[in-house]
């Protein structure tokens, strides 16, 4: 398995609000443990959570070489920090995708991204003009892989029929398993498209104990976890990390033992029996 992503969505004014100092810390951190993508959105923070990574990327000039930043546009919320977005809409036409790119950019204080996704599957979304907005964007080198997200199988298939599609980053995790089942996992197979998988960690078993579910989750996960010598959050990586599809955990984060705990994930292979012990405590059955 590749090394997991560091999801940054809760690093600024939506979650811990780190300084630039603190940024530094967990970009630090993220690569001695070999994790070099950080995965944005330009809505991240109400549209600041991009340029406060930035300003601590501005602050070392050779780190942006050491790391590959990814990010998404294609949403428009309602911010402060854009007055003229009355509701909320998405937007995947070439202008909207070229001029979130290069404030990206400037966010960033970097020349490209190395991964763009297009972040929700957009009933407006016209696939010739996406793929004439990433194929501009790729020859003036500002993004260097495109992908999207969220997008359901035959979403990705129309659009890829326009351009090149590596990534669909959706959620998938021992709570949320229905990119097994809706075709998501099939489909990045058959178009060797790399799975990245949002909230990986399913976060609610941990805060939410009167749950049957969660807790015939929790209770199996901890047994895998004195089995293997490991930790609960462990299992849950190398659960996903078992799919042939060659699942990307993007971690959502904002604590340095759990990057540690990622990078261990990322080792260790699960016994197939004990794959689906744990997705029948999820399911509450056996497979037929
Ligand atoms: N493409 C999309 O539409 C989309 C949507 C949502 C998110 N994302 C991306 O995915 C990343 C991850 O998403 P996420 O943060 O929702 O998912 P996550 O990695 O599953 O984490 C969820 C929460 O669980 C907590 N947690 C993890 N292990 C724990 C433990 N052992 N005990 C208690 N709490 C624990 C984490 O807090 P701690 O800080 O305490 O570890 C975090 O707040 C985001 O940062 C973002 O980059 C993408």
């Amino acid at each position: 398995m590749h090394a997991p992503v560091a999801g940054c969505m809760r690093w600024g004014k939506w979650g811990a609000q780190f300084s630039t100092a603190q940024y530094r810390q967990m970009i630090d951190a993220c690569l001695e443990q070999g994790i070099t993508a950080f995965d944005h959105a330009d809505i991240y923070g109400d549209y600041t959570t991009e340029a406060d990574f930035g300003e601590a990327l501005k602050e070392s000039p050779a780190l942006r070489a050491q790391l590959r930043l990814i990010s998404k546009c294609g949403i428009r919320m309602v911010a402060e920090q854009r007055p003229s977005h009355q509701i909320k809409s998405y937007d995947s036409s070439a202008q909207h995708i070229i001029q979130s790119v290069e404030q990206s950019l400037r966010n960033f204080g970097t020349d490209h991204l190395d991964v763009l996704l297009i972040h929700r599957p957009d009933p407006l979304l016209h696939p010739a003009e996406v793929a004439s907005a990433v194929s501009h964007l790729k020859q003036q080198g500002k993004i260097l892989q495109f992908g999207v997200s969220n997008f359901l199988p035959h979403q990705v298939d129309t659009l890829a029929g326009h351009t090149l599609i590596e990534y669909n980053q959706v959620e998938i995790s021992i709570i949320h398993l229905s990119a097994f089942a809706n075709g998501t996992l099939d489909n990045c197979l058959q178009h060797h498209i790399t799975p990245m998988a949002w909230a990986p960690l399913g976060g609610g078993i941990f805060t939410d104990d009167s749950h049957p579910r969660f807790r015939s989750i929790v209770q199996t996960a901890t047994a895998l976890a004195e089995k293997y010598e490991t930790g609960l959050n462990e299992i849950l990586l190398a659960w996903l990390g078992a799919h042939p599809a060659g699942i990307l955990p993007v971690i959502g984060t904002t604590k340095l033992e759990r990057l540690i705990q990622a990078k261990t994930a990322s080792q260790l292979k699960l016994e197939r029996e004990d794959w689906f012990r744990l997705l029948a405590a999820s399911t509450g059955e056996d497979v037929a």
